[in-house]
């Protein structure tokens, strides 16, 4: 890929501690960071600018000073939006964030417009759709990054548990990127060897619990969210991407009849290449996971509804 500039739009935790991973792993050649606090853009700019001295290989860093600078990106981050405060009811957070992806889509259509966008705000799934039909482009190019973190949480949970297996760990959720994720233990393993041959029931439902209630976990001690397993999670996927490397990934994507439902975004296995999703992989489900699947894609279609009931797509 020609140029590897990677854009990433909303400096705030998660943004630069993807940025600060993709200078250390050396993926890109140049990293852009955007934000409507130009300031902050810039200062992290030049903080992880700095901090490529000691990185295996250069990458420039720079702080866009307005969304023109975001010109000519092979992959677009978005992390932007608001976090939920307590006066806020669901919809309204739906409808900020939604607004705010907009704004930013019309910017990366206007000047990359043959980008990838890697799609990060929350709710994930529901803005991964909102960009969809902001952006009207080819399924392949818009993707949620989910899995690749909460697969990341249950491995975590995984190597908590059993005590081994360290960066052996091959966990698959698919789902939503909330309360009705599903994680699939079955088809983990640690080293090969699948989850269930290895711990018990008990310590299985553990695992599940502690991994859908990793991000929350994360908020109650810090009183913000999670930043270095999703900044790591994306640089990850991003790298997949430049290095044409078609890594399996759960991420959230359209679906096209896949699972058996169409119009609808949601977290499935994908194969990660050069042109973004590069083939959904259907996994064969049970009809208890079916079931739950079906639960998962409701509570996305509920925000949809909400965003279609107020206007948002007209
Ligand atoms: C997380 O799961 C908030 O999506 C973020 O930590």
């Amino acid at each position: 890929m020609v140029g590897r500039k990677v854009g990433i739009v909303g400096a705030g935790f998660v943004g630069a501690t993807a940025a600060y991973s993709l200078t250390m792993t050396g993926a890109c050649h140049e990293v852009v960071l955007y934000d409507i606090n130009a300031d902050v853009a810039k200062g992290k700019a030049i903080d992880i600018g700095q901090s490529t001295s000691y990185a295996p290989k250069g990458t420039i860093v720079t702080a866009a000073e307005d969304a023109s600078d975001l010109k000519g990106c092979d992959i677009i981050v978005i992390t932007a939006g608001v976090p939920r405060r307590s006066e806020m009811t669901r919809a309204d957070l739906l409808m900020i964030n939604a607004k705010i992806m907009k704004d930013v889509v019309g910017n990366i259509v206007k000047y990359s417009p043959n980008a990838i966008i890697l799609c990060v705000s929350n709710p994930l799934d529901i803005m991964t759709y909102v960009v969809h039909k902001m952006t009207g482009w080819d399924r392949s190019r818009i993707i949620g990054m989910a899995g690749a973190l909460d697969g990341a949480r249950m491995a975590y949970q995984i190597n908590q548990t059993v005590g081994y297996g360290s960066g052996q760990i091959r966990a698959m959720l698919i789902g939503d990127h909330g309360s009705n994720m599903i994680p699939m233990p079955e088809i983990s393993a640690v080293g090969g060897v699948p989850l269930d041959q290895i711990v018990t029931k008990e310590e299985m439902e553990g695992i599940i619990a502690r991994t859908k209630d990793g991000g929350a976990e994360i908020v109650k001690h810090l009183g913000t969210s999670a930043y270095y397993a999703p900044g790591r999670a994306i640089s990850v996927m991003v790298e997949a991407m430049l290095d044409d490397s078609r890594i399996v990934m759960p991420s959230s994507v359209m679906l096209d009849g896949e699972y058996g439902y169409k119009d609808i975004t949601v977290g499935v296995p994908v194969v990660l290449g050069a042109k973004g999703v590069e083939e959904i992989i259907e996994l064969d489900l049970d009809e208890e996971t079916k079931a739950k699947f079906q639960v998962s894609v409701d509570s996305i279609q509920e925000g949809i509804d909400i965003l279609n009931e107020n206007g948002f797509f007209e």
